[in-house]
């Protein structure tokens, strides 16, 4: 039913977790696919790296026609803000905002047509007590989304993805894996659908916003949270 041949997706954070997912679902349904992760490719929160990497990735794929921006971190520890770092509030912002900007403003201007996926959170939606600098940068996700959106239309869309907790690396230390995983069954009970996801579950409906389906939403924040925070 999705058919992405001949499309060029670049995929930011592509190498674990839900951007790995993502990428992997996007070359499955005929997508030529560019990943970067910080490992691979550096620090998104740099300017110039953000610029190099763009531009490596328009290179190899000869085009941009689809890009996700998924890459993010999410600081483990509970930290009231009366307590939190300039260097943790930077770093967070950094790698969750800025590299966002630097990454979609190096795109957009090598798309002349396509389709734009940042990812954010339900953090993003209803806040997050403890990580207010994570809830934060992921607010501002959902801005920028409709920001961008408008100045794009109608040539460009620009979607944004809002999960509730997914299994993946980011997430471990909230799961307590160190005390027989009872902090994932108390997040699985405040549930509705009553688990918690996938990275797959989520990179489906981000290959869904990327495809020809979803070719009349744009500024959407869509919900894939299991029912845990409904927000129109
Ligand atoms: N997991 C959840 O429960 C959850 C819930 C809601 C939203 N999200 C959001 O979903 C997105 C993906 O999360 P995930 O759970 O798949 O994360 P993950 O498994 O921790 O993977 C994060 C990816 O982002 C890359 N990355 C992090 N900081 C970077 C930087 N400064 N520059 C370049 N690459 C960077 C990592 O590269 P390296 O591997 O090289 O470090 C990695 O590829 C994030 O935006 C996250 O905030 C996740």
């Amino acid at each position: 039913m999705i058919d992405l041949t001949g499309k060029r997706a670049f995929v930011t954070g592509g190498t674990r977790g839900i951007g790995r997912a993502t990428a992997t679902l996007l070359e499955r349904a005929g997508a030529a696919v560019a990943v970067t992760s910080r490992t691979q490719g550096g620090d998104l929160g740099d300017a110039p790296t953000a610029q190099r990497v763009v531009a490596n990735a328009i290179n190899e794929l000869g085009g941009l026609d689809i890009l996700v921006v998924n890459h993010g971190v999410w600081p483990a520890d509970d930290v009231p803000l009366s307590k939190m770092s300039d260097a943790q509030w930077e770093s967070t912002r950094r790698a969750n905002l800025d590299a966002m900007f630097y990454i979609c403003r190096a795109a957009i201007a090598q798309m002349s047509s396509g389709t734009i996926v940042l990812v954010s959170s339900t953090a993003g939606q209803r806040g997050e007590a403890y990580h207010a600098d994570y809830a934060a940068t992921k607010g501002a996700v959902i801005s920028l989304t409709k920001s961008l959106a408008v100045e794009l239309a109608p040539e460009i869309t620009v979607n944004c993805v809002a999960p509730g907790w997914v299994d993946t690396e980011m997430s471990q230390p909230a799961f307590g894996m160190r005390d027989a995983g009872s902090g994932k069954r108390a997040i699985e009970a405040t549930i509705p659908l009553g688990r918690i996801a996938s990275a797959d579950d989520v990179a489906g409906p981000i290959v869904f916003l990327c495809s020809p389906l979803a070719r009349h939403i744009t500024g959407e924040i869509l919900n894939v949270n299991g029912g845990s925070v409904l927000c129109g």
